[in-house]
């Protein structure tokens, strides 16, 4: 049994939803996380966080923090999870997300070295958005194109989709990363820099590509981030939910308890250093998704209004082929199954 597990941002959505599984098999599991008021209202211990699990409430991006917490011996594996994940808020508040999410991993590599100690494994939640719009393949010729960022005119003009081109499942060994927006760019850069330094003193990066993931335990007070979420709230109170561009954007959304089952497994495993893609593979309109929740609400008909968010990608689907095979596992959770365990704890924190 592995001894000793770092998670940092462990005390977030996806940290509590990891942390029993890694209590279970690690002799001990630490969360440093700063709890950021975006996400923690109140600033307290989550009570979704395994009690197995120490808290530290510190934050990554201050050097002082890491000495300490090294004082006592240093993690066998680190889940590194701790970000700032704004899509859209990225775009206006740059810094903050270049800041946390690449000199926050920065300080603490900086902090492993100068305390001459490497982790075996690091594993990284990365995350789709390094694709952008990702590779697309001309209907024409069949031939696979990058259509690029869509152009602020383009959208302003209502013009959503690339024609005469299909869009094709992102897959970390076939498509190259041309991130469009700063939250995309700096989680390549962290996947990088990550990879880079573990590289060159013998210690393993698995890097996780995370499609859209939802579930309980996804911040309700959070207006950044959680689109299902976001969309089941408005349902409960009985209001259309407002649908993006022509309805037609395509997301894979992934249950909770499927992406904590794939990190535990990265954990667990010794694979080689790789990025792998964590979605379910299908992919599911916004429309369709909004259809969907309002039907299982009784409330009424979405609404497709035309707006748009500057750095939207249209289409992002993964190919998870090469994951199933690396981790031995599979998504157990449709979109229907998924929207109805979610729902269920939404009754329970909204009453
Ligand atoms: N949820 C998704 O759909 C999704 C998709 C792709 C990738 N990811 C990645 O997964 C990881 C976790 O995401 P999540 O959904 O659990 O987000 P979350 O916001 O719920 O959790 C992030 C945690 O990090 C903590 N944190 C933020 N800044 C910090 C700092 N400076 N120091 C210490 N802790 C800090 C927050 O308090 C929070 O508890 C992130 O790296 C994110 O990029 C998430």
């Amino acid at each position: 049994m592995a001894k000793v597990c770092w998670v940092t941002g462990g005390a977030g959505f996806i940290g509590c939803a990891i942390s029993a599984g890694l209590a279970d098999h690690f002799h001990r599991v630490v969360a440093i996380d700063n709890l950021h008021p975006q996400i923690h209202a109140g600033r307290r211990r989550p009570g979704a966080l395994d009690q197995r699990v120490d808290l530290v409430v510190a934050d990554v991006t201050e050097p002082d923090i890491w000495p300490e917490l090294l004082r006592n011996g240093g993690p066998d594996v680190v889940v590194h999870l701790a970000a700032e994940t704004g899509t859209g808020q990225s775009l206006t508040e740059a810094s903050r997300h270049a800041i946390v999410n690449v000199v926050g991993t920065t300080r603490m590599l900086d902090a492993f070295a100068s305390a001459q100690h490497v982790p075996r494994r690091f594993v990284l939640t990365s995350s789709r958005a390094v694709y952008g719009e990702g590779a697309w393949k001309s209907e024409a010729t069949g031939e696979v194109v990058y259509p690029g960022q869509r152009s602020k005119e383009q959208l302003a003009q209502a013009r959503w989709d690339f024609p005469g081109l299909a869009p094709l499942p992102m897959h970390a060994a076939a498509t190259i990363p041309h991130p469009t927006s700063i939250y995309g760019a700096t989680k390549l850069t962290q996947e990088q820099v990550l990879c880079a330094w573990a590289l060159s003193v013998g210690s393993a990066t698995n890097v996780l590509r995370l499609q859209n993931v939802y579930g309980p335990g996804q911040s309700l007070t959070n207006s950044y981030t959680g689109i299902v979420s976001l969309f089941a709230r408005l349902a409960k109170e009985g209001k259309s939910i407002p649908v993006y561009e022509d309805g037609d954007i395509a997301r894979d959304f992934v249950f909770i308890d499927d992406i904590a089952a794939a990190i535990v497994r990265a954990t667990e495993l010794d694979l080689p250093s790789a990025a792998l893609d964590v979605g379910t593979g299908q992919g599911t309109t916004i429309h369709d998704l909004a259809k969907a929740i309002a039907k299982f609400y009784g409330a009424p008909d979405p609404e497709i209004n035309g707006f748009y968010r500057n750095g939207d990608v249209r289409h992002a689907v993964a190919d998870i082929s090469r994951t199933q095979q690396a981790l031995g596992w599979s998504p157990q959770y449709d979109i229907a199954q998924g929207v109805a365990r979610l729902s269920r704890w939404i009754d329970g924190e909204l009453g």
